[in-house]
């Protein structure tokens, strides 16, 4: 096991981490197009290559986003049953000050056609590989579900239509980017994911 952990992508998928707290510099511009070229590298279901990134790094868009998305969650009714991350972001959003991507410098929004039913595993695929590609440059990153959650809110979606996003695209997911501000976590014990052998 130890040789295998010296092996860079296997250990990459091990370390790898949730980052919630960034330093406010932008990554390095070359930084940022090998983490992007990770993604555009994805696999795709039928290699149909439609998945369609985002990059907010204005600092003044995702001031204006942040507080769009507190509006727009403020204003959900929260119900029995609700998923619990879904039901956090309301409550924190009535509070107040909520920011959905803990401050990171660049925010990736990953979109697809909608209608297409690889839309959010290809979405995924990219996520993961630009996850993996930043532990490879010691970059932070976390998954910000959060404009998914507000896929079908049309506030946020003419909003995100003046930044790029095509009419018939769906938000199948995010990622909040940047150089790391906590120190480094221990790599999180799993204990799900069953396996069944099958010999
Ligand atoms: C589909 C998916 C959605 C997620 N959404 C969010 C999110 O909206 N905000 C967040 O802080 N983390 C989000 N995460 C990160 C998970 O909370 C995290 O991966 C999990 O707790 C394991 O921790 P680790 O990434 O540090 O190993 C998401 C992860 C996945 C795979």
């Amino acid at each position: 096991m130890d040789g295998i952990l010296r092996n860079e992508v296997i250990s990459n998928i091990i370390n790898r981490r949730s980052v919630r707290k960034y330093k406010t510099e932008q990554i390095k511009e070359e930084e940022l197009d090998l983490i992007l070229m990770a993604g555009q590298h994805a696999p795709s279901g039928g290699n149909n290559q439609t998945t369609h990134l985002l990059v907010i790094q204005n600092q003044e868009i995702l001031k204006e986003l942040r507080a769009l998305v507190e509006k727009e969650f403020a204003q959900m009714e929260v119900y029995e049953g609700m998923y619990k991350s879904l039901k956090g972001s309301i409550l924190a959003s009535r509070k107040g000050g909520y920011d959905f991507c803990y401050g990171a410098p660049a925010l990736i929004v990953t979109a697809n056609k909608k209608g297409y039913g690889n839309a959010l595993p290809d979405c995924a695929c990219v996520l993961e590989n630009m996850m993996l590609a930043a532990e490879s440059l010691d970059i932070g990153s976390c998954w910000i579900n959060q404009l998914r959650w507000l896929d079908e809110n049309q506030a946020i979606h003419t909003y995100l239509e003046k930044l790029g996003l095509a009419g018939d695209e769906t938000v199948c997911g995010g990622l909040s980017i940047g150089y790391k501000a906590d120190k480094v976590k221990e790599p999180l014990k799993r204990t799900g994911n069953p396996v069944t052998y099958i010999r």
